[in-house]
């Protein structure tokens, strides 16, 4: 085996200690979040039939034409894909355990997902995501409430300079008018139209409009617009989402050309980008998805959604101060002397017993160099044994950060003491203030 296979792979990284913390620390500030809106948890395999995403993200999409992580199942010949977004799983799991008949589901998951894309900061082949789904719910005011929940996540977390960018993609018959003149206007360009451009030109123009490409930008801008194809009640929803936003002052753009990568989606569309994350900038996308849940094979069922990119989100939130809890433990135990040791795990227990973090000392030492440990744990307190305390049956007990002399305690009397002392800590700390 070479050197090479012993490291990860290319755009698959280890999330190490210190920012897997952080990580902890954001997954139950959004685990609450999500809770004070009613969403409830549902957990997919990250392998699925490769049909599933063919069916649901649409054929001629950059997911399944060129990122996807296929195989064949080397025991039975089944076509696997390791799933690169939630939304598609989700809706048919509902669909198989027969969620969808007991009306609406608002339906949450996070986990890894997985795209071949060219790694970069903020782009990676797996990469994780919190999704939101709101099954069978019709109106524009789910679609708010879905963008509701994202501002205030970002409120939560102490999070600006993110941009709401909404767009109607209208009704397929809406989008089908469009397509046409879309086409014949690009047709009229053709000499200018790079490589994907005209690839996508009679399979998935809406596409083109989402190009990076300076060279195409202006001839882009003016281009039919879909909002100009928009029926009645594709725009009255359209402004049923945004009077709810202006109702609760979140701020938006409508970007005409927002068209989304996947193909499920039909009327709001929506993503929030930062610039303070250089290109990679969107941290959230979504919409509604009105047709999928019949495409899947279910009774056709309304629906609309949205991701949050962790990897984005978290590094937008250390920018503005985000940081992991402190996990310092409460008392680090030290001990020489095998009585000694044997008294610190009873110590160590029966504290761990009373709901204190404590870090038990392995690997013996000298005191000294034990106590070195200690202090560097950041724990409160230290639980010292020696001989002599062990032959007392008894401990010494060490406030580290504050003041206050070491003092001498039973062991059964031990816990009461560590109570005490850090309770009192906590006092002087209040009365400070
Ligand atoms: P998406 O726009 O493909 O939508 O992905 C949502 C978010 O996932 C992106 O805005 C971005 O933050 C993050 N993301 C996507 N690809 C990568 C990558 N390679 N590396 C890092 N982060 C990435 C969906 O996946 C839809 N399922 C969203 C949805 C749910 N729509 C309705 N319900």
């Amino acid at each position: 085996m070479s050197q090479q296979h012993l490291q990860s792979v290319r755009g698959m990284n280890d999330i190490l200690p210190d920012d897997a913390e952080l990580w902890e620390h954001f997954e139950d500030i959004v685990r609450d979040w999500l809770r004070s809106y009613g969403y409830r948890p549902i957990r997919m395999p990250i392998v699925e039939h490769t049909p599933l995403f063919k069916r649901a993200i649409g054929e001629v999409t950059d997911i399944v034409e060129k990122e996807m992580y296929s195989f064949e199942d080397a025991l039975n010949g089944e076509h696997l894909t390791l799933r690169p977004e939630g939304t598609a799983s989700c809706v048919r799991a509902a669909i198989q355990h027969g969620l969808l008949h007991a009306g609406g589901q608002r339906l949450y998951y996070h986990g890894p997902m997985f795209r071949h894309e060219r790694p970069q900061k903020g782009r990676y082949r797996q990469f994780h995501q919190i999704g939101v789904e709101a099954l069978n719910f019709a109106g524009p005011d789910i679609d708010a409430e879905l963008i509701l929940m994202c501002a205030r996540l970002w409120d939560d977390l102490g999070i600006q300079d993110v941009e709401l960018q909404l767009n109607s993609l209208g009704s397929s018959e809406e989008r089908a008018r469009h397509r046409s003149a879309l086409i014949e206007y690009l047709e009229g360009h053709r000499d200018i139209l790079d490589e994907d451009a005209r690839r996508r030109l009679y399979t998935n123009p809406l596409r083109i409009l989402d190009t990076k490409n300076p060279a195409l930008q202006e001839m882009v801008e003016a281009a039919p617009r879909l909002y100009d194809y928009l029926g009645s009640e594709s725009l009255e929803h359209f402004e049923g989402v945004q009077r709810v936003l202006r109702d609760a002052g979140v701020p938006y753009r409508i970007n005409h050309r927002l068209v989304r990568g996947l193909d499920y989606y039909n009327r709001t569309v929506f993503e929030w980008v930062t610039t303070k994350l250089g290109a990679q900038g969107t941290i959230c996308a979504g919409g509604r998805y009105d047709t999928l849940v019949e495409l899947l094979g279910g009774r056709p069922a309304p629906a609309a959604g949205f991701a949050i990119g962790i990897e984005r989100l978290l590094a937008l939130w250390q920018e503005s101060g985000g940081q992991a809890e402190s996990r310092a433990p409460d008392v680090y135990v030290v001990a020489s002397g095998a009585e000694a040791q044997r008294m610190a795990f009873r110590a160590a227990e029966a504290l761990r017993g009373y709901g204190f973090a404590v870090l038990m000392h392995c690997g013996g030492g000298s005191f000294k160099s034990q106590m070195k440990k200690a202090d560097a744990s950041g724990a409160q307190l230290a639980v010292i044994i020696g001989d002599d305390e062990a032959a007392a049956g008894e401990v010494g007990l060490k406030p580290l950060r504050g003041p206050g002399a070491q003092q001498r305690v039973a062991l059964d009397a031990l816990a009461d003491a560590v109570v005490e002392t850090l309770f009192k800590e906590d006092e002087e700390d209040n009365g400070a203030l």
